[in-house]
């Protein structure tokens, strides 16, 4: 009998080598950059709201060692408190609002989980985090199988291509079905599904998985019903019957490893890092079944950084040349400092704070004195950071969204920053005499890309139009407004739902022939753009003015400079 207890020794990985001290030469620095890169995973997970995206967060930082128990969070429905929500408003409903960066080191991987807001109307924040990630955890609801934000979500990460690992959750719940939940997969998602380990049970027999890595059956034990570290036994599955499962749950599994092994396709790793194919775990966040065995599969199988596309061609991570790109701009996020933070994913090179950069954008040279790692809303000062790395760059008053930074030859990173608005709302300073308050609030999450602030064009539009991809944003407006800038404000919503930016070049705008619904504007940049409250109205307006061109997000030719209006 093979059978053994423990709570982490059934791994036989070997985690890739220690980071060594301080090298002087470049070849030392080489090797030093290739190691550090080597043992870098970044991750986020997507899921539709309730799948158990928290709860399978903080299973994993209990796991990592990050918390000492889990029930601190759990249960926050009534106690409104999660590691990595920590706004207000994220306290008071429950939900994620913004998308953090948790950062921990485990088994000596340096793992750097982007955390996402879970509430669609928030999404744009999670497209954006999406292109920072190198892979992706897809966490379903066993039960639910595929819903609507997880096809919106995954279709993001297929058009990158990145490779995607699928937790499927709540097996302790009835009405799981495991080979439906890979048929759902593939069908609805497009996707090849190859379960990488089998549920042994399910609802309430469910007892734990077996690894088909390892050819492990593996007996969970339930006794801190999730909140500690959960025990468990492992025994090959010819030697389970009569140890650690009946002999009817071992037949039972061995018929359906059996089935399973004769039927599927087998795993191919080169297909997963194309995003073709998503290796499968079942398990059950709440009661930490499976969660441990799928974190360490997950070291092993998710890629670390790789080369990124850019406007010069493929970026190698090693390149001996620091470059990152801004992804996220976060203002006030820690209420006792006031400032605004930059998040720049380390992409190539090596991060050392104090160092001079290039904003590519703008040729602008750049010394970073103020660098921090991230954990939730906690920092501390970092000193240097390799790719796959999330540094918190702070006051960068110069950047915006999608900046790449870089040392010597500029060129900038690929990737999409802004996502077509789908709601529209007027907004009114609820007191004049908070107007610049007002004035100062809105540009500060117009740069953190919270929202677009659109105007007729007049120079100082009084009740500017709120443009966003979710409803919710416009809360997360007034919620900022009033209580980081002591600005109360009322918000209308407006008919429109769709936004096209216009390519006016050499065509003069008094020219255009509106639907008698939509309505020209600008935004910030003093881009013009329409707004449609109908599919309809934008075709009628390609009709009667063929020689526009009309785009869902900002591109680089609708810039113009601010307040040149035709
Ligand atoms: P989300 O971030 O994806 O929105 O989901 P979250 O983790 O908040 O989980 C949503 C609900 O599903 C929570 O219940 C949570 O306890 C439950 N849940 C998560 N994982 C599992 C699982 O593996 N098995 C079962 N049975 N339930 C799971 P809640 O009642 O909404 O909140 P709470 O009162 O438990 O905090």
């Amino acid at each position: 009998m093979s059978a053994l207890i423990s709570s982490r020794s059934h791994d036989p990985r070997q985690p890739p080598a220690q980071p060594c001290g301080n090298h002087s030469t470049g070849a030392a620095n080489g090797s030093l950059l290739k190691r550090e890169i080597r043992r870098r995973r970044t991750f986020a997970i997507i899921s539709h709201p309730d799948a158990g995206k928290t709860t399978l967060t903080e299973k994993l930082l209990l796991y990592a060692g990050c918390v000492d128990e889990a029930g601190m969070v759990r249960g926050r429905k009534t106690q409104r408190a999660v590691t990595s929500d920590w706004m207000a408003m994220e306290r008071e409903r429950g939900i994620s609002v913004t998308s953090t960066v948790l950062g921990f080191p485990y088994r000596g991987y340096e793992i750097n989980l982007l955390d996402t807001p879970g509430h669609q109307d928030f999404s744009e924040d999670t497209y954006r985090t999406l292109t920072a990630a190198d892979c992706a955890v897809m966490v379903l609801d066993a039960v639910k199988g595929v819903e609507p934000q997880t096809i919106k979500l995954f279709k993001i990460c297929a058009a990158r291509k990145i490779p995607i690992l699928t937790f499927v959750n709540k097996m302790d719940r009835p009405g799981g079905d495991p080979l439906r939940s890979l048929s759902e997969i593939e069908e609805v998602l497009g996707i090849d599904a190859v379960p990488l380990n089998w549920p042994i049970g399910g609802g309430a027999d469910f007892c734990g998985v077996y690894d088909r890595l390892t050819r492990q059956a593996l007996r969970f034990s339930s006794e801190s019903r999730g909140r500690l570290i959960v025990p468990f036994e492992s025994a090959e599955l010819d030697r389970a019957g009569g140890t650690i499962l009946t002999h009817e749950e071992a037949q039972r599994l061995r018929d359906e490893v059996g089935l399973l092994d004769g039927a599927g396709a087998p795993f191919d790793r080169e297909r997963f890092l194309r995003g073709e194919q998503t290796p499968v775990f079942f398990g059950s966040a709440l009661t930490n079944f499976g969660v441990e065995p799928f974190l360490d599969a997950f070291l092993e199988l998710a890629p670390a950084p790789g080369p990124r596309a850019s406007d010069r061609g493929l970026v190698p991570p090693e390149h001996p040349r620091f470059a990152g790109v801004v992804f996220k701009i976060q203002a006030n996020l820690d209420p006792k400092h006031r400032d605004r933070i930059a998040f720049v994913r380390v992409c190539a090179g090596r991060f050392r704070r104090e160092m001079e950069v290039l904003l590519a954008r703008t040729g602008e040279k750049i010394r970073i004195m103020r660098s921090h790692r991230l954990f939730a809303r906690d920092r501390e000062t970092t000193d240097e950071a390799f790719p796959g790395d999330v540094i918190g760059v702070v006051n960068p008053r110069q950047f915006r969204l999608g900046d790449t930074l870089c040392e010597d030859e500029p060129f900038q990173y690929e990737g999409q920053w802004d996502f077509p608005p789908e709601c529209f709302a007027r907004i009114r300073c609820a007191d004049t005499a908070r107007r610049k308050q007002f004035d100062k609030g809105l540009s500060q999450l117009i740069e953190e890309g919270v929202v677009h602030v659109l105007t007729d064009g007049a120079t100082s539009s009084r009740e500017p139009v709120l443009a966003a991809v979710g409803e919710l944003q416009f809360d997360v407006v007034r919620f900022r407004l009033e209580s980081e800038y002591d600005t109360r404000t009322a918000v209308d919503r407006l008919p429109y739902s769709a936004a096209r930016w216009i390519d006016a070049e050499g065509e003069p705008l008094s020219r255009i022939t509106l639907p008698s619904s939509s309505r020209l504007m600008y935004d910030h940049l003093g881009a013009p753009l329409v707004l449609f409250t109908s599919e309809w109205e934008i075709t009628f307006f390609r009709e009667k003015n063929p020689n526009l061109q009309l785009s869902e997000v900002r591109g680089s030719h609708a810039l113009r400079p601010a307040g040149k209006r035709e």
